[in-house]
Formats: C-alpha cells, structure tokens, sequence
C-alpha cells in the first residue's frame, strides 16, 4: 500500500517505539484487506477496557504502549469498563478486580484516552459528522455510527483501534470506501415496530437470517415510518450481535437511504417472526427473574428520565441495574433524577455494564428490553432471559 513520507517515517520509528508499533498494525490489517492508502480519521472509540476481557496480557500491552510514547492523536474515547469507577462496592464487584480495572483506565489516560467508559459516545460529544472518516470498535456504536450518522468506520478491534488513535490514521477499506457502502438485501417489514425489545427483535430476525445465508450483507430496510434514536441503538445493538452487521439503510430515517433503489433480493419480515424472535429470548418466567437491566446500549438521558417517572414513590424488590456513560449521568444527577431513581432502591452502574461487568453466575434470570444482553446473558453469564417493552422491565423490579 502507499505510504505518505510521514507515514513512512512512523514505521520506521521516528515518532517513538508505541507509534511505531501502531503503524504496523495499521499496514499489516491494510496489506491483509487490500487498502491503497491510510486515510485521516478524528474519532476514534476502542473496545476491551474490562479487566475481564483483558487480563494481564491485555494491560501489559497497553502499559508498554503507554511508556513507549502513545499519546492519542485524535478525540478518543472509551468502551464501557468492568465496573462502575465510583460505585462498584455498591454493585458488588472485588476490590482485587477494581486495583486490576484501575490499572486498565490509568494506562489509556497515559495516552491521552478520554477514559469515559460508554458505548454510546455519540450522546456526549464523540459525536462525528455525516461522511466523516473515524475508527470505532464497539459493534452497536459503529453499525449506529455508520448507518444513523453516516460515518464511515469498519469494526475496529481494540489493538487497531487504539493504533488508529496513537497515529490519527486507518487504512481506507471496507465501509470506508463509497463502493461497499450499497444494499445488496431487500428487507421489507410487513408488521409494526415501535418499543426498543420490538426493534431488538428484528435486528435479530435480520440477523440471524444473515448469518444463515453467511453473507456480509448491507441491508435496505422498508416499512418502519418511524424509530426513535432509543429504538435504533437498541437495533443497531441487535443486528450488529446476531448478524454482525456493520451498515444498513433505513428509507427516511437513514441519511444514505435515498441514494439507492431496494436491491433485487429480499425478505419480508412478519409479526410472526417478530413474536417467535422473543419467545426464543425469554426462556424465563416472571418469578425466576432476580436481575434486572436496562441500558445496552447505555440509557440515553430520555430513558433514564422515564426511569424516573415510573418508580417515584416506589421500591424495588430485584437488583437492578441501569447502565449509562459518566456525563449521561451527570445530567440525570443535575436533573434529580438520580436522586428519584436511587431512592427507589435502582442501582447506576455507571461506565460499566451487565455484559462486561465480571458477574457470571451470580444470578438466575436477566429482564431486559435488550436483544443483544439477552444473547449476552445467555451465552457468557449463563443467566436465563425475559425480553420485554422498557416500561414492563420496570414493572418487573417494582410489582
Ligand atoms: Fe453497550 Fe455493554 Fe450492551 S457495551 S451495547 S451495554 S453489551
């Protein structure tokens, strides 16, 4: 691939052994998908930050790229943690897992990593305009990314994303170049979605259909007349889960929808398969649920504002957690919701979240309005799950 004279001169080490390291990453992943070139980027967002997913391996490297000079070059933030930084005593998490994740978030505040934890940095400012080029990690973030705001980023793995930040850099492949951004799969939605559980359930319906066909699919998605910006995170969370999908078009509520016509194939998506969808994500009854979640992913300030609204006054009777970014809620403490919430017996489990917080085994059945916590829950906690509307997932933990 063509390399700038700069660029040259970072592999060859003249901008110190972490830059270095991260160019190498970037020319090896380019030589392996065929990129021409490296192509600027001004946001970048890296996954692996729980010292669960990481261990020790995980945090030496990234000290070592810490004390070989990486400084990020461009706005960078953070993918949830394994804990709530101020409040995992509260959500029962180890003190010997809470030295670990310290030494996780110190290492990329080294580096100049913005160390807020979210999968949702696009509701506080890591917030990239239409066509821009960045490097995002988190699946739900860049299928939301990518299709909602009109980004272009491919799925980053941590180590290359971070090496995109350390360099402001990514090579231009995949949904970076305009050729591989058209739909080539037709899906027409003959029934109404309108609760974030409903659009989790057709992102997996579509999902798991794309997975079937073992294709990388681009899907143009009709008949949705509306989805709040609630209800397409926890689509993009969904799709991306079940069908590692990393870009679809939504006609009128998608930007890059109107430049094209529905592609020959197709698939209709019904009520049926909609309601088969979430009988197979709740495999629990009422009475077996001892957890419950809202936030993956992570709440929006509107969310947690309902939240509010429908347990004032009440208390819970499960452990429940919701999960949001640190200025997400620094505005619901402005607000008093917090205050509302927490009264309630509700637990914040800020930065952090019920898929990456080390917490397997420790209950029997999640209710969520998540798809993707359920296959979460399910695969790697071993919990069963009760998919339902966000308002019941309340009513669970309050009746
Ligand atoms: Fe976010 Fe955790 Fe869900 S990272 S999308 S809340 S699994």
């Amino acid at each position: 691939m063509y390399l700038s004279p700069d660029e040259k001169s970072f592999l060859a080490g003249s901008s110190g052994a972490a830059v270095m390291k991260a160019m190498h990453i970037l020319t090896t992943l380019g030589n392996i998908y065929g990129a021409e070139r490296m192509i600027p980027v001004n946001s970048v967002q890296i996954s692996g930050v729980s010292y669960a997913n990481l261990g020790e391996a995980g945090l030496s490297w990234l000290a070592e790229m810490a004390k070989g000079g990486g400084r990020a070059k461009v706005f960078t933030t953070l993918n949830p943690a394994g804990m709530d930084v101020e409040n995992y005593q509260a959500l029962g998490i180890p003190e010997d897992f809470a030295v670990n994740q310290r030494r996780v978030l110190d290492a990329f505040r080294a580096m100049d990593v913005v160390t807020t934890c979210s999968c949702t940095p696009y509701l506080f400012g890591n917030l990239p305009r239409f066509g821009e080029h960045i490097a995002w990690a988190e699946s739900s973030a860049v299928c939301y990314a990518n299709s909602v705001i009109g980004a272009r980023t491919n799925r980053e793995g941590g180590p290359s994303a971070l090496a995109a930040a350390l360099t402001g850099l990514t090579p231009a492949y995949g949904y970076h170049l305009e050729e591989n951004r058209s739909p080539d799969l037709h899906v027409q939605v003959d029934t109404q979605v309108s609760e974030n559980d409903d659009f989790g359930a057709l992102g997996k319906v579509i999902g798991d259909r794309i997975q079937a066909a073992s294709i990388r699919s681009v899907p143009y998605i009709t008949g949705i007349k509306e989805a709040s910006l609630e209800n397409l995170k926890s689509f993009c969370a969904s799709i991306a889960t079940y069908g590692g999908t990393a870009l679809f078009h939504m006609p009128g509520i998608t930007p890059e929808a109107g430049q094209f016509t529905p592609p020959a194939e197709k698939l209709c998506v019904t009520q049926i398969d909609i309601k088969k969808v979430k009988a197979s994500l709740t495999n629990a009854a009422s009475e077996e649920v001892d957890f419950v979640s809202l936030g993956c992913p992570h709440l929006s300030l509107r969310e947690i504002q309902r939240i509010a609204q429908l347990v004032e006054g009440k208390q819970v009777t499960k452990e429940f957690w919701i999960t949001t970014s640190r200025p997400v809620k620094g505005m619901a403490d402005r607000m008093g919701y917090t205050k509302i919430i927490e009264a309630a017996g509700v637990k914040f489990a800020t930065d952090t979240c019920c898929v990456v917080a080390p917490i397997e085994g420790r209950f029997k059945a999640l209710a969520t309005d998540s798809a993707k916590a359920c296959y979460y829950a399910q695969a790697k906690n071993h919990f069963k799950t009760r998919l339902l509307a966000f308002d019941d997932v309340i009513r669970e933990a309050v009746e």
